[in-house]
């Protein structure tokens, strides 16, 4: 129900160890996601340090968006460093992109989540109005999951009401883009994504665990 994402926390000082930081949360978390600005300070050392830190899933965000081939390299490196999944975006299409991504991600067991829809608001001059061309492909080349918005939850309702549940869906924007922690369970997701709720507050695994019990007692009112 619980994937926290680790970016470093940049605004603050004292920064945690990432795996005492794992230490404390990982009896709270269903997974962990690491985008750019961990693997820009962290690099492959800290993907390999994670994965010995936690038996619990790794999603890597790297937003892909290239050629088939590109994006497919990557995969199989991301597959060497013991990860689970790979956030990549849909608009590149599927013919010499998502084609080639997907045999990758059969071919290593890298799950694929898609990002059918983003949090900020900009999202709608653009992505939005590809929603179900996106499910589509999704649904197409089989995707573990997709992104859908905890901001807005009518576009979550509306993955689940296409795709049923045939996928996982993976909702940031929990906390300080506003959403309220289980308010996207509510709405049909499978999983909050929450980060700065939690790696920027003083005790973390107090926070993980408090979320939870929120996430649990909206759950149980929706
Ligand atoms: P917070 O706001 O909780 O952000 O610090 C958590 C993480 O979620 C990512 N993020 C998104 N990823 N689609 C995505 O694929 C989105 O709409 C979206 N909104 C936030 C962000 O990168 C951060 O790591």
């Amino acid at each position: 129900m619980l994937v926290v994402a680790l970016d470093p926390p940049v605004r603050e000082k004292g920064r945690r160890k990432t795996s005492l930081l794992v230490e404390e949360l990982d009896k709270y978390v269903s997974g962990y996601k690491i985008g750019l600005p961990f693997l820009i300070k962290h690099g492959r050392r800290g993907i390999r340090e994670l994965r010995k830190s936690t038996e619990k899933p790794i999603i890597v965000d790297l937003k892909l968006a290239d050629i088939g081939d590109v994006m497919a390299e990557v995969l199989r490196h991301l597959a060497r460093l013991g990860v689970d999944a790979v956030i990549a975006h849909a608009f590149t299409g599927y013919t010499g992109a998502l084609e080639d991504l997907s045999k990758a991600s059969m071919a290593t067991g890298v799950g694929l989540i898609i990002v059918v829809s983003m949090s900020h608001r900009g999202s709608e001059e653009y992505i939005d109005r590809h929603v179900d061309e996106f499910l589509e492909l999704a649904a197409r080349i089989r995707a573990k999951g997709v992104v859908a918005p905890a901001t807005r939850p009518r576009v979550i309702r509306h993955v689940r009401e296409v795709l049923g549940d045939t996928v996982e869906i993976y909702s940031p924007g929990i906390g300080i883009q506003g959403a309220e922690p289980g308010s996207a369970l509510c709405a049909g997701a499978n999983y909050e994504i929450v980060g700065r709720l939690i790696t920027r507050s003083g005790n973390p695994g107090e926070t993980a665990r408090a979320i939870r019990e929120m996430q649990l007692e909206r759950w149980l009112k929706c």
